[in-house]
């Protein structure tokens, strides 16, 4: 793991550190999370995380008031060490759980959740030959994550619960028929994300489903 901690300082007094390797793009994009759940005015009792990271898209909403609760989940098993560390040092330990896994099925299954955020690793191929902390962060090989988050979220979820996931534009499609194959139904598409504006890298979007 890298020697460099970061920081993040949200609006209301939460406060987390990080290394460079827990964070996939979330410590930018965890702004258009909160610009898009604000202007939905909605609140939500638990919030989970999928392929979490450094969790900054969580505790910024948790900062916010938007989500009571959190639970994160990530294989990446020092990001998961470090939500908890995080939690406890903002005292907030009763209101965050973090689990490390490879897979949806795996948590609990008593746990339930009114929202599902995540930014998961969105390539499903390696033209790059990306390798080691940048493979893990951004290949989805064949989609298997997704396909695996797909058909196992459902049991999860309350009734009438929101899921906003972070893909690119270019596999729109892609998403949309895996979430539609297992009865979320698609809500919105998000594609004016202040953390793209003027960037030439990328040009994320934001998927809003329901179930
Ligand atoms: C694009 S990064 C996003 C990290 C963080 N959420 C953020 O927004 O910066 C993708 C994350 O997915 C995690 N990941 C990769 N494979 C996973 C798996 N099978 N189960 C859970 N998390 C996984 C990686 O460790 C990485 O933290």
């Amino acid at each position: 793991m890298s020697d460099v901690t970061k920081t993040l300082i949200f609006d209301n007094g939460i406060v987390i550190n990080y290394e460079p390797e827990m964070d996939g793009g979330g410590a930018i994009q965890y702004k258009d999370f909160l610009t898009y759940l604000k202007s939905t005015g909605k609140t939500y009792k638990h919030c989970f995380e999928w392929c979490s990271g450094l969790g900054a898209v969580g505790f910024s909403l948790l900062d916010a008031g938007i989500c009571e609760s959190l639970t994160c989940m990530d294989v990446y098993e020092p990001a998961i060490i470090s939500t908890l560390q995080n939690a406890e040092d903002n005292n907030v330990s009763d209101k965050v759980k973090a689990y490390h896994l490879d897979a949806v099925h795996k948590l609990p299954k008593d746990l339930k959740f009114d929202l599902v955020i995540g930014n998961p690793p969105h390539s499903p191929g390696n033209p790059q030959n990306w390798e080691g902390h940048w493979y893990r962060i951004i290949i989805d090989p064949e989609w298997r994550l997704h396909k695996e988050f797909f058909a196992n979220i459902g049991p999860y979820l309350e009734p009438n619960s929101d899921i906003i996931l972070s893909e690119t534009h270019t596999i729109i499609e892609d998403i949309t028929n895996m979430a539609e194959a297992q009865g979320l139904k698609f809500v919105d598409l998000i594609t004016d994300l202040e953390s793209y504006r003027g960037n030439n890298n990328g040009h994320g979007v934001l998927h809003v489903y329901n179930n």
